[in-house]
């Protein structure tokens, strides 16, 4: 099994000091940069776009982990390759034609990650699961950072981590929303790979901190 993940999420992060933040984040021992673009309309807030990333992309060193809450996903896929994202992920409830999707999200040399909101049943993923790279379970509903953690999660992810191995895949199983030292080594003996977290680092007094002892808690 390959090493578990901490992503933080940018947007708990302070705009006004993005370099200082993105380079918090390259000095300490996070894995990835988690990045939430949100349209105001698959969820009832707007976080920021395309010129932001550029600039974040400036200055990190690590995956660039893009998670997209907006509808029709398809028009911004070349988009958000070419701004340099690692990963995209696209929501399956904002996607008719997921299986095109992801094919889509591969041919512009990206990994494919699909997010499912906490009513959505992890089961009806398991005829792509094979063309998915990473499986994001929201843990709160998206829109909104500092949201508390819902615990049907666990049940999710131990669900998911079956359909995985039923079908020999190798995706990743990320979690996102409310991840804090109090559920983070529980989520990843559920099965959890990755753990975003937002204001449970940028919040902390020492962020680098903060990100090492949740290294620790899951390593
Ligand atoms: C929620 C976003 C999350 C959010 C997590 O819609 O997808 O990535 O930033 O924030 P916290 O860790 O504060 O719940
Ligand atoms: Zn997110």
């Amino acid at each position: 099994m390959a090493s578990k993940r901490i992503a933080p999420s940018v947007l708990a992060a302070d705009f006004a000091n993005l370099q200082r933040d993105v380079e918090m984040i390259n000095n300490s021992e996070a894995d990835w940069f988690h990045i939430d673009i949100m349209d105001g309309v698959f969820v009832p807030n707007i976080s920021f776009g395309m010129p932001v990333l550029r600039d974040i992309v400036k200055h990190a060193t690590k995956t660039i982990d893009v998670h997209l809450m907006i509808v029709d996903p398809d028009r911004y896929i070349k988009t958000f390759a070419d701004l340099g994202s690692t990963i995209l992920t696209v929501h399956y409830e904002a996607c008719t034609h997921l299986h095109r999707t992801l094919q889509a999200i591969k041919a512009e040399g990206m990994k494919a990650g699909v997010a499912i909101n906490p009513h959505t049943n992890v089961s009806v993923l398991e005829d792509v699961i094979k063309d998915i790279d990473l499986v994001c379970i929201m843990s709160v509903n998206p829109g909104f950072g500092g949201q508390s953690f819902i615990e049907n999660t666990y049940n999710k992810i131990k669900k998911l981590r079956e359909i995985i191995v039923r079908n020999n895949a190798d995706t990743l199983i990320e979690i996102d929303g409310g991840v804090t030292d109090k559920n983070a080594k529980q989520l990843i003996e559920a099965g959890a790979d990755v753990l975003v977290a937002g204001s449970f680092v940028f919040k902390s007094k020492n962020p680098t901190e903060t990100i090492k002892e949740l290294k620790t808690l899951i390593s």
